[in-house]
């Protein structure tokens, strides 16, 4: 069992993600508040919506908000863009890059030190098996893909990686202090219908294995539980905290 970083509310480890019309999505929202509080805000909802506006509304409702935008981009664009989002979004809490480009090191590590933002690294989508590394013409495997992203980005000064459950122990061996934010989570009980993630984990299976965040989005609000978006939150919080317990009653046992 994999240890994760100590000190992270309950609600704040789940990060559910907003892939809705804006209606829909500041709906479910005012449904999910208080039980959860940080709300991911990708493409799909930026382009569908009145751009950024919904990243401001999310600040007046008191939400954080994980923009993950997967920039991907030449050094000096990432570096103003990151720019702009500390200075002008105070309530976003994460942001993403794409890939790692080198020159953005600099950026990284001398920027505003009062600002809450972190900044993270898509190591492989989680959509994206070996089969598709293959066809990009990485010979790489997803374990070593993922590990030589993740030091890179730690060598750069990032805050962490997203990566899915299933690297996170190996990640966590190597790296005691970066965070780990997993997507591509299915609860036993959730049912995607088409489903286009295929490094999949429960809940459970992610943070034994060192997540410290998790980001769910479909599982919340097209489930089978009768598409109560509140009951498929607390048990997915009632499987963290259960974990939680779990790892550190084994990391406590380790030890003594
Ligand atoms: O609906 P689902 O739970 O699959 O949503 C997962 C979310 O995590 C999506 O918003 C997706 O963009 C995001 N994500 C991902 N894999 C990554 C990075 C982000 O699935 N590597």
């Amino acid at each position: 069992m994999a240890k994760g970083l100590p000190g992270i509310p309950l609600q704040d480890r789940l990060i559910v993600a907003l892939d809705l019309p804006e209606s829909d999505a500041i709906e479910l929202v005012g449904k999910l508040q208080p039980s959860v509080n940080t709300f991911k805000v990708g493409l799909q909802l930026i382009v569908s919506s009145g751009g950024m506006g919904v990243v401001e509304r999310l600040g007046e409702l008191g939400a954080r908000v994980f923009l993950d935008l997967k920039m991907f981009d030449i050094p000096e664009t990432v570096i103003q863009s990151l720019n702009q989002i500390q200075t002008r979004h105070r309530h976003i809490v994460f942001t993403t890059i794409h890939a790692f480009s080198r020159g953005l090191e600099g950026a990284l590590k001398f920027r505003d030190a009062s600002n809450s933002l972190k900044i993270l690294v898509v190591t492989l989508l989680t959509s994206m098996d070996h089969t598709d590394l293959t066809d990009i013409g990485i010979e790489k495997n997803v374990m070593d893909f993922v590990m030589a992203q993740t030091r890179r980005a730690a060598d750069a000064g990032c805050d962490g990686v997203i990566a899915s459950g299933l690297e996170a122990k190996v990640i966590r061996k190597e790296f005691e202090n970066l965070l780990i934010v997993t997507p591509g989570i299915r609860p036993a009980w959730a049912q995607v219908p088409n489903d286009d993630q295929k490094r999949v984990t429960t809940p459970r299976e992610a943070i034994i294995n060192g997540a410290d965040y998790l980001v769910i989005g479909r599982p919340i609000y097209r489930n089978p539980l009768g598409n109560d978006p509140r009951e498929a939150v607390r048990r997915i919080l009632d499987e963290i905290a259960a974990a939680i317990d779990e790892r550190d009653a084994s990391s406590a046992s380790a030890v003594g």
